[in-house]
C-alpha cells in the first residue's frame, strides 16, 4: 500500500510511521519538523517500502498539494492518508483566550485536515481504486473539556468532517474514520495535566495520578496502540467501516 503519514516526528507519529514501513508499505512522511528526513533514513533500511520524508506545513495549501503529488509521482498513485499532525492550543479558558490562539489551533487541527484530506481524497477519485483516510482526533473531540476550547472544537469538528467525507466518498470506495486517541503517556498529554496542575493550584504528580486511576485499563496509551488501530483501518480487513471515531483511550468512556 502507498500511504502518506502527516506529523511522522510527533511522538504517536513515530511508531505509526515505524508499524507501517514495518508493514512493507510505501510511506511519504510529512511534518514541519526537519527530523522528518533522519526518521525516513531509518525506516528505509528496515522495511520492503520506499520512505520519502517532506518538510511541509499542513495548514499551507499549495504545499499540501505539492507533497500529495509527489507521493502520487513517486509511488504511481496513493491508497491511503493517515494524519496526525496537529498541536495542543491554548490551555486557557475562553474569556482568557486570544483570537490569534483560537485561529491558530483551527487551523493546524482542522483546515490541516481539510487540506490534507482534499488534497489526498481527489487523487482517489482520480485514480478510481478506492482507498482509505484516517484522521487522528481526540478524546476531546468527542468530548470536551474547560480550558482548552480551541483544541476540543478543532477536534470535534475534524469527527464531523470524517463524518461529511464519508458519505461523500462512499461510492467512490474511499472510507474515512477517525482514530480517537486519549490519556496518552506523551509529552502533549503530560503538557496538559502541567498546564491543569496550574489550573487547579496541585501538582502535575496529582493530576496524572488523577488520570491514571480513571483509566480502566490500567496504563497509559502509547504510539503502537495507536498504530495498531491505523494499520487495521486502512487494512482491507476494515472494508465496511467507515464514517467511525475509534477511541484508543483505555476504555475511559466506560468508568
Ligand atoms: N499525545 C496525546 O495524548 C494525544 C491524545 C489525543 C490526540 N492526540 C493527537 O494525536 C496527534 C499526534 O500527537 P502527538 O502526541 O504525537 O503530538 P506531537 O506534538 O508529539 O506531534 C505532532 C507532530 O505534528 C507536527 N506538526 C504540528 N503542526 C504541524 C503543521 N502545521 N504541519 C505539519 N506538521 C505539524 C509536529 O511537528 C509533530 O511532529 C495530534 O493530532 C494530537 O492532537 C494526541
Amino acid at each position: 500500500m502507498r500511504a502518506i503519514l502527516t506529523g511522522a516526528t510527533g511522538g504517536l507519529g513515530r511508531d505509526v510511521a515505524r508499524r507501517l514501513a514495518a508493514d512493507g508499505h510505501h510511506l511519504l512522511l510529512l511534518d514541519r519538523d526537519d527530523g522528518v528526513h533522519a526518521l525516513a533514513a531509518q525506516l528505509h533500511p528496515a522495511g520492503e517500502g520506499a520512505v520519502l520524508a517532506v518538510t511541509a506545513d499542513v495548514s499551507d495549501e499549495v504545499a499540501v498539494e505539492q507533497a500529495v503529488a509527489l507521493a502520487a509521482q513517486q509511488f504511481g498513485g496513493v491508497d491511503a492518508l493517515v494524519h496526525l499532525a496537529g498541536i495542543g492550543g491554548p490551555a486557557t479558558e475562553v474569556v482568557d483566550t486570544a483570537l490569534a490562539d483560537f485561529r491558530q489551533v483551527l487551523e493546524v487541527n482542522l483546515v490541516g485536515t481539510f487540506l490534507m484530506a482534499r488534497s489526498v481524497a481527489r487523487q482517489l477519485v482520480r485514480q478510481g481504486s478506492g482507498g482509505s483516510l484516517v484522521h487522528v482526533g481526540s478524546v476531546f473531540g468527542e468530548q470536551a473539556v474547560g480550558g482548552g476550547a480551541g483544541y476540543c472544537a478543532a477536534k470535534g469538528g475534524l469527527r464531523q468532517l470524517t463524518q461529511s467525507l464519508a458519505l461523500e466518498l462512499a461510492s467512490h470506495r474511499i472510507r474515512v474514520n477517525t482514530v480517537a486517541p486519549g490519556n496518552m503517556a506523551t509529552e502533549m498529554h503530560w503538557e496538559e495535566l502541567r498546564a491543569r496542575a496550574v489550573r487547579h493550584g496541585t501538582t502535575f504528580e496529582t493530576e496524572r495520578e488523577r488520570v491514571a486511576a480513571g483509566i480502566p485499563w490500567g496504563r497509559f496509551g502509547t504510539g503502537e496502540d495507536v498504530a495498531g488501530a491505523v494499520a487495521w483501518l486502512i487494512s482491507p480487513d476494515a472494508d465496511y467501516v467507515t464514517g467511525q471515531s475509534v477511541a484508543v483511550n483505555g476504555g475511559i468512556w466506560l468508568s
